[in-house]
């Protein structure tokens, strides 16, 4: 593999070629040449993940677009560079708790990728925030600046990418380990999904439903399909995803793959582009159209028909099924009236993409103590209309996004062991988006399931 900046090739594009855009939501670096030394620095370490792994993840997105898979997208809003192994350990454990429940009643595999190792930047709404009469740069995430309120810690420290890598290659290293060696076998995640049902008032509607899987699970058993004797029972494929924000960042990780000659954008197998930097002429566009990863773009209440096409003319001009995502996050109300002109745009324009719901980015408010939140049943009623915009298109639900953490924080409201507005003070932790936790995590995984088997899909 070659570094980014190693060669032009002689095509429209290459990696540096996003340079000659508008880039937004980039940091005011103190210094561009420390910036600069940094990418040099990043260009020359190993890639983190290979083109091998993004190619096989864009042949699985394929089935989800053809309505033969099921996405399952989800992790932190901003993560941490102070995240424990056991949190991360905890945060795999949830969604491989929720794909087991949305593998049993979709009856199609479902495709597992983290917004993880690597979901350090975050976008803003504004360039600073002003608390008591102080005015500060804003937190950018952890990549950038520290979310403490000082003006040291504000300020926009170009060496954080370093570190970012770093921390990023040693949680992929603990994700193949757990996923590889036995932590994620069948068996074991049901019987997670078990403790649950039994140990948890949000669990005990699920009885039934958790009887069923245990059915099949001893069925298989009885054929003499076990985790000793099937190696697909015992390890999982996992991917990492990630918004590519920090376009220097991106670039520096950029390879050009020794077999076909592709560039892959090596810091995950998956990028999307959020709904603040999807400007069809924009840098990020122009950044990702040229890499080869499955690509995802945010697609909020304001986008028109013509604009989604023209994301997927920018972005997989050669129809490539399973290389676009589209993830639709309109909000609980808007999505029944937003949604299905854009899916009857890109129905009838023939564009083979995964639509998958984001439930969460749209339903943000400020609850009365004055934190950022969002209630349980607003997302369900999104992804509820968002299964029902497909129903009436004609076109397939391919899946969830999500945000989403195993701690046991008091950031949403609602689920079955229902956090109220008083309680989101007790273990309130996100840096950045309010995540559901993790009993309401699986509880969103059963009421989909439900959704799903009711046949509102
Ligand atoms: C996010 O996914 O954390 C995010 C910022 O989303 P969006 O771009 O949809 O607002
Ligand atoms: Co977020």
């Amino acid at each position: 593999m070659n570094t980014a900046t190693s060669s032009r090739p002689s095509t429209d594009w290459d990696p540096r070629s996003w340079r000659d855009r508008v880039a937004l939501q980039q940091p005011q670096w103190p210094d561009e040449s420390v910036h600069e030394d940094v990418l040099g620095e990043l260009s020359a370490l190993p890639p983190l993940v290979f083109a091998g792994e993004a190619r096989e993840l864009t042949d699985s997105l394929a089935a989800v677009a053809a309505g033969e898979a099921f996405l399952l997208q989800a992790g932190d809003c901003a993560e941490s560079f102070d995240t424990s192994a056991d949190s991360i350990r905890d945060r795999l454990r949830v969604i491989l708790q929720m794909a087991v429940v949305l593998t049993y009643y979709t009856g199609v595999p479902v495709v597992k990728v983290g917004r993880i190792a690597g979901q350090f930047a975050k976008p803003r709404s504004s360039d600073t925030e002003t608390v008591d009469g102080v005015e500060l740069p804003s937190f950018r995430g952890h990549i950038v600046n520290d979310v403490g309120f000082t003006a040291d810690e504000r300020i926009a420290d170009p060496t954080r990418l370093l570190t970012a890598y770093h921390r990023a290659a040693a949680t992929l290293n603990l994700l193949r380990a757990f996923t590889k060696g036995g932590f994620a076998s069948l068996s074991r995640v049901h019987q997670w999904n078990r403790e649950f049902v039994a140990d948890s008032p949000a669990g005990q509607r699920y009885e039934a439903l958790a009887d069923e899987i245990d059915r099949a699970v001893q069925f298989m058993s009885a054929c003499g399909i076990t985790s000793d004797t099937l190696s697909d029972l015992r390890q999982v494929d996992f991917y990492t995803s990630h918004e590519a924000l920090l376009l220097g960042y991106e670039e520096a990780l950029t390879r050009q793959d020794s077999l076909t000659g592709e560039w892959y954008d090596c810091s995950a197998h998956m990028l999307w582009i959020g709904e603040r930097t999807r400007q069809l002429d924009g840098a990020h566009v122009e950044f990702l159209r040229g890499v080869r990863n499955p690509l995802g773009c945010k697609v909020g209440p304001t986008a028109t028909p013509d604009e989604v096409l023209g994301l997927c003319e920018a972005l997989n001009p050669d129809r490539v099924p399973g290389r676009l995502t589209l993830v639709s996050r309109m909000g609980a109300t808007k999505v029944v009236d937003g949604l299905p002109p854009l899916l009857a745009a890109v129905r009838e324009a023939g564009h083979p993409v995964v639509w998958v719901c984001d439930p969460m980015h749209g339903n943000t408010f400020t609850a009365d103590d004055g934190r950022k939140t969002r209630h349980f049943e607003d997302v369900l009623a999104e992804v509820s209309g968002f299964f029902a915009a497909h129903r009436f298109a004609g076109t397939h639900p391919g899946g969830v996004h999500l945000e989403l953490t195993g701690d046991d924080v008091t950031e949403c409201l609602g689920g079955g062991s229902e956090v109220l507005t008083e309680d989101l003070g007790s273990r309130y932790e996100t840096m950045c988006d309010p995540r559901l936790n993790g009993s309401q995590s699986v509880d969103l995984a059963f009421r989909v399931a439900e959704l799903l088997r009711n046949g509102t899909h």
